[in-house]
């Protein structure tokens, strides 16, 4: 379906845009892929990619930096594509929206340029125990470059955070709570609304890790009134590389530039430099400008199908999946909240996730085996990982059949 008649047709069944994707449409093993790892990285629609290679075809060159014919057209490629994000998440300004290499780079300039100049000893972040090791990760290191500590909300066996022991953890020592908006590993959709209602009644600033919440839900970030919204484009059919940091004008405003170079800067002299206004104090270098153009036609691709449309459809999806599972015998599931998108991880007995993984991709079923960049989840259950089905919008009723079809197999091959 191309995006013109995606345009007039909003309420086409989703699951007919797969042919959209290229990338769908072949066998692996000798049997069609059914690609079940979106969660890892969602594939890309051929409007997506066709906008891409036409920027690169026609009109290439550095933005911000050219009299030319050439540089004017990628610089208003570039920045048309800002505003398309703008817009997406309904931040307030185009200045709000920084451009990243992804979620990781967004989550790292919060750590250092935000959190290290602000902590001391005694001062603490507040995750909970269901995050990516990049809303992890960045924490410990400043953590460490600070004397602050990091503190962990534990979570319960359906994969939930516990919001009581939440609410202790928050006291007047915590500097920034950072929360994933959807679990990776377990689907579970934390209640982001909850979590930032309470941090802002202690006058704490939060993050979400959007990564796993921009694909699937319809993402307000005045209405969702956080600090700072970190997301990636490639979990969004995009080019992987890019990605974007919404963050509140006023701390961007107060917070030092990340990273050092050009086009971040107003004036340089060797006794000092004034820095660029936002958002491009935090854009040093010549930025991914395809990939960025690739971004901007993924939120129109995403806008044109709608995402209340793409949440409603993933969450029938995924009740489907979640039952024809639980049906199979042998099969565990991990995460099973009440409130979930997208996402479900199982094992099959005592089978090694990697090994289960395999007869299913030899059957072209594409699923992610493994700790999922998030170990501390496997730690939590004392397993050393799980395979995980992740839907998109392109996905259907027969791709979970066939996901059951596999697993049966693969209880054959194992027995
Ligand atoms: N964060 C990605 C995943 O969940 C890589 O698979």
């Amino acid at each position: 379906m191309t995006q013109a008649r995606l345009e007039t047709d909003r309420h086409a069944p989703l699951a007919a845009l797969r042919e959209d994707f290229p990338a769908l449409q072949q066998d692996i093993g000798g049997n069609g892929l059914v690609y079940l790892d979106s969660a890892a990285s969602a594939q890309v629609p051929l409007s997506v990619i066709e906008k891409m290679a036409q920027y690169q075809s026609h009109d290439h060159a550095n933005v911000h930096r050219g009299v030319h014919t050439l540089s004017h057209r990628a610089t208003e490629a570039y920045e048309g594509a800002r505003d398309k994000v703008q817009a997406f998440v309904n931040a307030r300004s185009r200045a709000e929206i920084v451009l990243t290499s992804g979620t990781t780079e967004a989550i790292n300039l919060v750590a250092q340029s935000y959190c290290r100049p602000l902590l001391q000893t005694g001062d603490r972040i507040l995750i909970t125990h269901l995050e990516h090791h990049s809303n992890i990760v960045p924490w410990q290191l400043v953590c460490e470059q600070t004397g602050a500590e990091l503190v962990v909300a534990p979570i319960d066996e359906a994969g939930q955070v516990d919001m009581q022991e939440f609410t202790r953890l928050l006291d007047d020592n915590v500097r920034l709570v950072a929360a994933a908006h959807v679990s990776n590993a377990l689907g579970t959709i934390n209640p982001v609304r909850d979590i930032i209602a309470r941090s802002h009644a202690l006058d704490i600033p939060v993050l979400l890790d959007g990564a796993q919440g921009v694909p699937h839900l319809a993402i307000d970030v005045q209405e969702l009134d956080c600090d700072f919204y970190a997301f990636s484009s490639h979990k969004m059919y995009g080019p992987t590389g890019v990605g974007v940091l919404y963050a509140r004008e006023s701390l961007l405003d107060s917070m030092p530039p990340y990273q050092g170079g050009g086009d971040m800067i107003l004036e340089v002299t060797f006794s000092g430099t004034t820095y660029n206004e936002l958002p491009y104090k935090f854009e040093a270098g010549t930025p991914n400008i395809s990939g960025v153009v690739g971004l901007g036609a993924a939120v129109d691709y995403l806008q044109a199908a709608g995402m209340s449309n793409i949440a409603a459809h993933e969450a029938e999806l995924l009740d489907y999946m979640m039952a024809q599972l639980a049906n199979i015998d042998g099969i565990r599931l991990y995460g099973t909240a009440s409130n979930k998108a997208s996402v479900q991880s199982f094992m099959l007995e005592d089978v090694h996730p990697h090994d289960l993984g395999t007869i299913l991709d030899h059957q072209g079923v594409a699923v992610r085996t493994g700790h999922h960049c998030a170990m501390p989840v496997m730690q939590y259950y004392d397993i050393p990982g799980t395979a995980r089905a992740s839907l998109g919008l392109y996905n259907n009723t027969a791709d979970v059949d066939r996901l059951v079809t596999a697993i049966e197999k693969a209880k054959q091959v194992f027995a």
